[in-house]
């Protein structure tokens, strides 16, 4: 089949007027699905199905203010929607206008054009692109629009070395975390000998307060599948598996009947788009493990052993699953490559700054009045992303720091607010980009306290298989409770500075090496509240 072929297969009829609904994350736990049913309901009661249309869609964006409904032709955006006011969002989606005679609750004043709000107006969607606008566990939607022509592209206009030329070109880093050059990562599989070489995405996403991952799988799932599939074609890989927690069933479902639609027309299994290429997806379930993230953890774990980490190298380019090739990336990574396949190498290379290209998806979280899931350009200031996107702080209240990199990550003074969100800047203000979760904390909130809770998630998530991080993360936890009792002095305070520093430089993976990371900043920038707690 040709992409004109499956674009004509799977067209839609059009609506004059549509109503999406949230129905996953937290719209879902907010009662998001009987919206949706409830507008459904008064769609068929008043014989409006030629009309409109009641689409159930993923991530809106303003994830605090769930369940969101937004009415399409233009665009307005209805906060905390309950059923009860379904009768009246139908009539408004149809007439376009106000009724006062309405008996149900009024929805105004939450409602407002996204194109007008300071919380849209300075993102940039290049992963999110389809975020609130396809159903996921539609194919058609993805494909009208331009799902898989950027697969299909590949396969009829690019050698796999040009295809990872591009990624290179783009300058794209992995969004897992340490942001290791995409492009350079698939020339070292594809240039190893030719036999079974593996294609890994990594949905394991388990740091506290991000679910940018989730939220993509959730929202857009054939996605992540194209981008695997283009990925397999410039390595020279015939399996992937994509290795995914538990604790995501919604991305699960999401994930498992994407895989089955695209495998049904001809996207997945044996001669993609009547090419020689041969990909075939099977999803691996985490159970739980925050190390399981880690690579080889993660490779040791779908193999069916215990999921701890290996010394590397050899990495997993080189000796991966079963000691083949594997290319392994994270959900992110693979959602940004059909685009630049797309619109070219060159665009992506445009946006961000000059080490760090594109844009990065952030779970905006904590003490900020517009929690929810952004999308930016690189090089954005974090001021801009917690006053203006966030909103700031409550009133009455202001912000003291943003924690990023979960728990390898740091915490980064109000005072720093200017730097600009790219790789490099953030590694000299002592945090790392990590793979997304931005925590806003405000003046109430314990930095001594904040680096504790860190603390305990790695001597909890600790695999136990080297000393420094096994033992190390249980003394420095012990100290820092010391602390947030009040019970410390300062031989404790040089202890507890001389322990991270051997934790840091002795452990044997990410974990271990970046679990102090939190007391380092916290000290580095929040010393006086130490101090004042001994
Ligand atoms: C303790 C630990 C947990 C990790 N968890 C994740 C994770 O949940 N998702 C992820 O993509 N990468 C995670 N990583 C990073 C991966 O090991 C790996 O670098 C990444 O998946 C590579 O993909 P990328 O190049 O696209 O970023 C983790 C690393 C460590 C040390
Ligand atoms: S650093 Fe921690 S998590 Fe990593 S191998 Fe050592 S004990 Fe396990
Ligand atoms: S989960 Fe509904 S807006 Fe994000």
């Amino acid at each position: 089949m040709n992409l004109s072929n499956l674009q004509q297969t799977l067209a839609q009829p059009k609506t004059p007027c549509r109503i999406r609904c949230c129905t996953v994350g937290g719209c879902l736990s907010a009662n998001g699905l009987a919206v949706k049913t409830a507008l459904q309901t008064a769609v068929a009661d008043h014989h409006l199905a030629e009309q409109v249309k009641v689409k159930g869609v993923g991530c809106l964006g303003l994830c605090s203010k769930g369940p969101l409904v937004q009415i399409d032709p233009d665009g307005r955006l209805y906060e905390q929607v309950t059923p009860e006011q379904a009768t009246q969002l139908v009539q408004m989606a149809t007439d376009s206008s106000w009724s006062d005679d309405l008996s149900e609750p009024r929805i105004r004043p939450s409602d407002f054009q996204p194109d007008q709000h300071p919380f849209f107006t300075q993102q940039q969607h290049i992963v999110l692109e389809n975020s609130g606008k396809v159903d996921p566990e539609k194919i058609e939607d993805y494909v009208a629009l331009q799902g898989y022509a950027a697969l299909y592209r590949v396969l009829r206009e690019y050698s796999p070395d040009e295809v990872t030329k591009a990624i290179a070109q783009s300058g794209l880093r992995g969004r897992g975390g340490a942001g290791y050059p995409t492009g350079l990562k698939w020339e070292t599989v594809a240039k190893m000998p030719p036999g079974q070489k593996y294609v890994v995405c990594n949905a394991d996403e388990g740091d506290p307060g991000a679910y940018m991952d989730r939220s993509v799988l959730e929202s857009d799932p054939h996605r992540v599948l194209e981008g695997m599939a283009i990925a397999a074609y410039a390595v020279g890989a015939t399996q992937g598996y994509i290795y995914v927690r538990g604790e995501y069933p919604l991305a699960i479902n999401h994930l498992q009947t994407a895989i089955q639609q695209a495998r049904k027309h001809g996207l997945l299994g044996s001669q993609i788009f009547d090419s020689p290429l041969d990909f075939r997806i099977d999803l691996r379930i985490g159970a739980g493990a925050f190390v399981c993230g880690e690579e080889t953890a993660l490779m040791a774990s779908i193999e069916g052993r215990r999921g701890i980490p290996e010394q590397r190298p050899p990495y997993p380019a080189e000796s991966g699953l079963w000691g083949r090739p594997t290319l392994i990336n994270n959900v992110e990574t693979y959602a940004n490559i059909a685009p630049i396949i797309r619109n070219g190498a060159d665009w992506f290379a445009g946006i961000g700054t000059g080490k760090s290209k594109g844009t990065k998806v952030f779970s905006l979280t904590g003490k900020v009045q517009n929690a929810g899931l952004i999308e930016v350009p690189m090089g954005i200031s974090l001021q801009a992303i917690v006053d203006d996107i966030g909103g700031g702080a409550a009133a009455g209240r202001s912000v003291k720091a943003v924690q990023t990199g979960g728990p390898s990550g740091g915490c980064i003074p109000a005072s720093a607010f200017e730097t600009s969100v790219d790789y490099e800047s953030l590694k000299q203000l002592g945090s790392i980009m990590g793979s997304g979760g931005l925590i806003v904390m405000d003046d109430q909130t314990s930095m001594v306290d904040v680096a504790r809770y860190f603390m305990e998630f790695c001597m909890e998530e600790s695999c136990g298989k080297c000393i420094p991080c096994r033992a190390g993360t249980v003394q420095l936890y012990q100290l820092l409770c010391k602390f947030t009792q009040g019970q410390a002095n300062s031989a404790d305070l040089t202890q507890l500075e001389q322990l991270c520093d051997m934790v840091k430089h002795t452990s044997l993976c990410g974990l271990g090496q970046a679990a102090p990371n939190p007391v380092i900043s916290t000290l580095q920038y929040f010393r006086g509240e130490y101090l004042a707690l001994m």
